[in-house]
């Protein structure tokens, strides 16, 4: 297993997808969307995954997503907001790198993703309770694991990507 690489974890509508783009771009990396893998490997949709096989179904690709996604040269990876619940895979996370927490307000997450159908955990009634119960459940998950948190809820990609590199370097050279 590679150990070099950056793993962005955090809830849904947190940016794990735009911030990890626009960081591998800027550190010349690959970059990685456990997601998105699923969804090939499976030729279906999340939603669809979800309606067959159950939450259950969908926790078990995404384990193996993830070790794939691990097993890869460094790259950035982002998670999906439940990959932290498993304890294989925290572990699994924190061994291969830099764990990377994004952190974002409750207000600015459900204002990006409410009515989002691609999430059925979101559910359609009462989403920002549903939200809120599931932060509770996995914040500590999250930052059990994470080398460095960042909010995400104000700037743009780039701006996040840009301090987040100069966050990594320092976190670097603090370990050299
Ligand atoms: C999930 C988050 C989703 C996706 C699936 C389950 C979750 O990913 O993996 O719908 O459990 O929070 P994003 O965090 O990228 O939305």
């Amino acid at each position: 297993m590679q150990k070099q690489h950056i793993i962005l974890v955090g809830p849904m509508g947190s940016g794990k997808s735009t911030l990890g783009a626009a960081l591998a771009a800027r550190l010349g990396l690959a970059f990685i969307d456990v997601d998105a893998n699923i969804v090939a490997a499976a030729d279906q949709s999340i939603p669809e995954i979800f309606a067959a096989e159950g939450e259950a179904g969908f926790r078990e690709r995404e384990a193996q997503a993830l070790t794939d996604a691990l097993n890869h040269p460094p790259a950035v990876i982002a998670t999906g907001g439940g990959a932290v619940l498993r304890q294989a895979n925290r572990d699994a996370m924190q061994a291969a790198g830099c764990v990377v927490y994004l952190h974002v307000s409750a207000q600015e997450q459900l204002r990006r993703i409410e009515g989002d159908r691609n999430r059925p955990l979101l559910g359609s009634d009462a989403p920002a309770q549903r939200l809120a119960d599931l932060q509770s459940l996995r914040e500590p998950l999250y930052r059990q694991i994470a080398n460095l948190v960042i909010d995400t809820s104000v700037q743009t990609p780039e701006q996040l990507a840009a301090a987040l590199e100069l966050r990594l370097h320092a976190l670097k050279d603090s370990h050299a």
